[in-house]
């Protein structure tokens, strides 16, 4: 079916209606141009057009349909697109007065209200899995506090870390993911119907009232505007892709972790993988995939950009290609977030490996050259100083511990029993006392303040969904 038609005189091709129909994707929008509708009866009725009865036989045709929707093969139709095919389900039950729906309501304003629609409902989802993503991360850094992790730059080792404060570098991005994924949902909870196709409409709704019958905590400022704009659209594709970005570089780290040259971390079967050919196997196949879909979600709002990038005001066609990228990025970004945490609940760690890897390697190196411009040496001297110490070491296969207090003062008389000591990379890690640092007090504060921050976001999600 179409909801047009009266001024043309043949039909479009066979190939055009297949190439711009969109019911096999818009269908996800179901719900939402249900509800809508309903709420666009309810207007109708206020207005006049509908009366009591009629608008509540169309309730309750929209009701049964909502409860059908689930059936198998409910979408096999050959309609426009969603919005033509309720309208016609509409017209199958309450018959003619189904006609009267579409008063006064363009689709170009129905499809920025309904998509805007499913978009909150889908950006508390993915706001929830990284809420569950969090909640991970802060019970892992609980349970292994204390173990000690060579912190790297350039991939090289470079100074200790607690474990727990490197899981909490991880805890900041996601929440930061989630505050812009916030500011999405707020610019995309407005109301797009009174807008009309593009000029706004010339029935006295109350633009305020449907708003609030739908959800919507207000409505746009300007019709041309509510029906063109799709940058509620970018925003959650740049929070979403952002998130991924994160989701990425954790899984690049856990990758090589997991693997034998580092050994810091055994990833579980449950997202591991083994090979047809190798039996010896246990690939982080989960990882991997997260990392490869990370690409195809940012390319998605590439894809976006693009389209809009030269759109005469107002609605135009193209804009029908807004939604395939940002169904992808929702259902990739919340099965990734879902998967990232499975990871994080299933790893084993392995401090001992941590700690090996951290005291073979000379991490504790800023840390010497620290205590020594402590005792008046300035630090320019003192990286010299250290520096011919690692040198030293390199040449002769020597580790830090190995190093006894007089052969470090070979180096620097100024030397006294302390320095063995600041060799210590769990030594050093105490010193790094500031807020924002690794000694394990700062640590404890860190995870009790994410902890609180955690449960503020949970409030703030639970108290949206009311
Ligand atoms: N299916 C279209 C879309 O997704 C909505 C229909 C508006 N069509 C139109 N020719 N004005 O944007």
């Amino acid at each position: 079916m179409k909801l047009w038609g009266g001024r043309f005189e043949a039909g479009p091709a066979a190939l055009f209606e297949r190439y711009s129909g969109s019911l096999h994707f818009d269908k996800k929008l179901f719900e939402a141009d249900v509800i809508g509708s309903k709420a666009f009866a309810n207007a109708l009725e206020s207005v006049g057009i509908l009366t009591v009865d009629e608008r509540n036989r169309i309730h309750a045709a929209f009701d049964e349909m909502l409860a059908e929707a689930a059936s198998p093969g409910y979408f096999d139709a050959d309609d426009e697109d969603i919005h033509t095919f309720v309208i016609r389900k509409l017209g199958e039950s309450v018959g003619e007065l189904s006609e009267k729906i579409h008063t006064g309501r363009s689709r170009n304003e129905q499809v920025a209200a309904d998509f805007r629609h499913w978009m909150k409902g889908t950006i508390r989802a993915v706001q929830a899995r990284l809420e569950s993503l969090m909640g991970s991360l802060l019970r892992l850094a609980e349970r292994e506090f204390g173990a000690l992790l060579p912190g790297y730059t350039h991939l090289r080792r470079a100074q200790a870390v607690l474990f727990s404060h490197y899981l909490l570098a991880y805890f900041e991005m996601f929440h930061r993911d989630w505050e812009r994924l916030q500011q999405a949902y707020e610019r995309t909870d407005v109301s797009p119907y009174g807008c009309g196709a593009l000029a706004g409409s010339g029935f006295p709704f109350d633009r305020d009232a449907m708003a609030a019958d739908l959800g919507f905590s207000g409505v746009a400022a300007n019709s041309l505007d509510a029906v063109s704009d799709r940058d509620f659209a970018l925003d959650f594709l740049y929070a979403a892709s952002v998130a991924m970005l994160h989701a990425s570089r954790m899984a690049e780290d856990w990758i090589l972790y997991s693997s034998e040259e580092f050994g810091f971390l055994e990833m579980g079967d449950e997202v591991t993988t083994g090979s047809s050919l190798m039996p010896q196997k246990r690939n982080p196949d989960a990882l991997e995939l997260l990392r490869g879909k990370t690409g195809r979600v940012c390319g998605n709002l590439q894809s976006l950009m693009m389209t809009l990038k030269g759109l005469p005001m107002s609605y135009n066609r193209d804009l029908q290609e807004d939604k395939e990228g940002v169904f992808d990025t929702a259902a990739q970004a919340a099965d990734s977030l879902e998967v990232l945490t499975l990871c994080v609940d299933t790893a084993r760690i392995r401090p001992e490996a941590m700690e090996r890897a951290a005291e073979e390697g000379w991490v504790s190196a800023a840390a010497l050259a620290e205590m020594l411009s402590r005792s008046g040496v300035s630090f320019h001297r003192a990286h010299q100083i250290v520096g011919g110490i690692v040198l030293a070491s390199v040449k002769q296969g020597k580790k830090p511990a190995e190093w006894t207090l007089d052969e470090l003062r070979e180096f620097a008389p100024e030397l006294d029993e302390r320095a063995r000591a600041a060799l210590v990379p769990r030594n050093a890690l105490e010193n790094h006392r500031l807020p924002g640092g690794t000694a394990s007090d700062s640590v404890r504060d860190a995870i009790a303040a994410a902890k609180s921050r955690l449960e503020r976001l949970e409030q703030a999600s639970s108290e949206q969904e009311e």
